[in-house]
């Protein structure tokens, strides 16, 4: 109903899984966008950002469930290095988000940063999705552009459907190793004790409806209370950087809250707090990487769950990986603070 969409926000989704696995190709797929392609080597080196509008999720779902209601105003996609040096990124990806998209080679199976990011998301008992990826590579796949999965797989020849069914299985078989129950969604009884593995291609895009649709219809179904939108705001530093013409500026996501224009806030320098206030708030726009060079659209105010960026003074020793506090009407800005908790 109407109020219930008033009062949820976004969720957050970070992307995870080894290295090469499609990652950041999975996002390019959705926003009609080249990314990766992009990329130094091929190699995603900084966490990224994407808002998705509940409008472009409807757009690409309607073939697979025409009728479904979405709830939530958009997704927020957090995207993750799979390089096997990057783990504190992957651990303050995961340590951002409500819900995950864990993503492995179909041709490959199991994988040493599969395990690491698996063992980080079961450490916060984060719920996720396996995105099992590159069904387009089994020997002799029919290109079925942007199809739901299983109307893809009911037009394969019997070989690959055998392929694809010995490959299935061995995946379950290492998850099972690892102490996990998974299964393909569509088979999956026992959501929450046993987790969905979605079957997909980032090149010709079958199975991401099943992808999108399963994560909003997931999130709002059994995290309610966590999406409630509330105004005290929760924020999280992700990078820091130098802008030309903005200089020091810090890329944030808004977890929960309002920021404004003129703000008052707190953010923890390596040197000790950081008072400063907010000059501009500025975001890429929706179905656009954050890292990537392009225009930025100004705010007023942001609502939460959305991924900014902050200008202000004074914020050339902010810490990436901490939380940003807003200060009140009523806080004595002299009282000590300690907010240095990196994440
Ligand atoms: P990192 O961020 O560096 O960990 O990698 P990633 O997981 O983001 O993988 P990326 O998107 O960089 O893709 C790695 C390679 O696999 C690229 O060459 C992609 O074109 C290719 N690739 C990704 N997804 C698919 C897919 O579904 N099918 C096929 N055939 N190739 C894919
Ligand atoms: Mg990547
Ligand atoms: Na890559």
């Amino acid at each position: 109903n109407e109020v219930a969409k008033e009062s949820l926000r976004s969720p957050i989704c970070c992307i995870m899984g080894h290295v090469d696995t499609g990652k950041t190709k999975l996002l390019d797929c959705i926003r009609g966008t080249n990314v990766q392609e992009g990329e130094a080597g091929g190699i995603t080196q900084q966490i990224g950002a994407t808002y998705f509008p509940a409008e472009n999720i409807r757009e690409r779902t309607k073939e697979l469930r025409p009728d479904a209601k979405l709830k939530v105003p958009g997704l927020l996609v957090i995207d993750t290095p799979g390089h096997e040096s990057f783990s504190n990124l992957r651990s303050r990806g995961s340590n951002l988000c409500d819900i995950a998209i864990l993503v492995v080679d179909i041709m490959h199976g199991l994988e040493p940063q599969t395990i690491e990011s698996l063992n980080l998301l079961r450490k916060r008992n984060t719920e996720f999705i396996v995105a099992l990826n590159k069904v387009d590579r089994l020997y002799g796949w029919k290109t079925c552009k942007n199809a739901p999965i299983e109307k893809a797989l009911a037009l394969q020849s019997k070989d690959v459907v055998i392929e694809f069914n010995m490959r299935l299985t061995q995946v379950i078989t290492q998850f099972k190793e690892q102490g996990l129950n998974t299964e393909i969604y569509y088979k999956n009884k026992e959501m929450g004790d046993t987790f969905s593995i979605v079957p997909t291609s980032a090149i010709s895009g079958e199975g991401i409806p099943d992808l999108l649709l399963y994560l909003v219809m997931w999130s709002q179904k059994t995290m309610v209370e966590k999406l409630t939108f509330v105004d005290k705001v929760q924020c999280t530093v992700l990078e820091v950087k130098v802008i030309p013409g903005h200089g020091t500026t810090i890329d944030v996501v808004l977890v929960n809250g309002v920021l404004h224009e003129g703000d008052q806030i707190v953010a923890c320098g390596s040197q000790g707090p950081i008072i400063t206030t907010v000059r501009s708030l500025l975001t890429r726009h929706p179905m656009k990487e954050l890292r990537v060079k392009g225009t930025y659209q100004h705010h007023r105010e942001v609502k939460a769950a959305q991924c900014i960026k902050i200008t202000a003074q004074g914020l050339e020793h902010a810490v990436a990986g901490t939380s940003l506090h807003v200060i009140g009407p009523d806080v004595d800005v002299g009282t000590p603070m300690c907010f240095l908790k990196e994440i």
